[in-house]
């Protein structure tokens, strides 16, 4: 099953809050994206958004430059009916992140919460990186989070990759300076919990 059928069949088949990577806010992606980018005009892509109140979050805090991609029109279509008009002010992308083509240097800050750790086989990483090492500016911001070395083995019934810093870092190469990581644990809807891993870089 691609990408998109399998994303399309979860998100036509639980409610938003319902899904295991559900939280109500993401704190450690709000107060990361708040301490790399200041500037409200800067312009950030939440990739693999999906249905998660990031793009909320950010409209609210003045953020004026923002992008959500996702695979699964139906995610798309369910954040954008939950903000009404506010839909207007923010740029939406539906498409796989390895296979598209984002623009040269469009974005200052990269985010993925829950996105890379899906990609098993080294072909897919290397487009990964290769589409954010095209699509941000040199000198900008990436925040990748992923399943730590403790967190499962598969999420919503696919294989995931598991990382450290250093083996996440090892994946993106030296133009990805890293700036801080930290690990987290999230309390799924069901009440059980999950490591997180959480890296920022600089590209350089
Ligand atoms: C585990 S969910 C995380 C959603 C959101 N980032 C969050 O933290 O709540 C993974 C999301 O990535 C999207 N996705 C998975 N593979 C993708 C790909 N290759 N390209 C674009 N989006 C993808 C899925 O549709 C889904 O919305």
């Amino acid at each position: 099953m691609d990408a998109k059928t399998h994303w399309e069949k979860v998100y036509a088949t639980k409610a938003p809050d319902a899904v295991s990577w559900y939280r109500a806010h993401l704190e450690t992606s709000l107060a990361l994206i708040e301490r790399a980018a200041e500037a409200r005009s800067v312009s950030i892509i939440d990739v693999g958004g999906g249905e998660s109140t990031l793009v909320d979050d950010l409209l609210h805090r003045g953020y004026e430059n923002l992008t959500v991609l996702d695979v699964s029109p139906t995610a798309i279509e369910v954040t954008r009916k939950r903000l009404g008009s506010d839909a207007e002010r923010v740029h939406w992308l539906v498409g796989d992140v390895g296979e598209m083509e984002l623009e040269r240097d469009a974005y200052d800050l990269w985010h993925d919460r829950a996105v890379f750790h899906f990609l098993t086989t080294p072909a897919r990483r290397v487009a990964y990186v290769q589409q954010v090492a095209r699509a941000v500016k040199p000198g900008g911001h990436v925040i990748i989070s992923t399943f730590g070395p403790e967190g499962p083995t598969k999420c919503s019934g696919l294989e995931v990759m598991r990382y450290d810093a250093e083996s996440l870092h090892g994946e993106f190469g030296g133009r990805f300076r890293l700036v801080e990581s930290s690990k987290e644990l999230h309390e799924t809807p069901s009440g059980t919990t999950q490591q997180f891993l959480y890296c920022y870089c600089r590209i350089e």
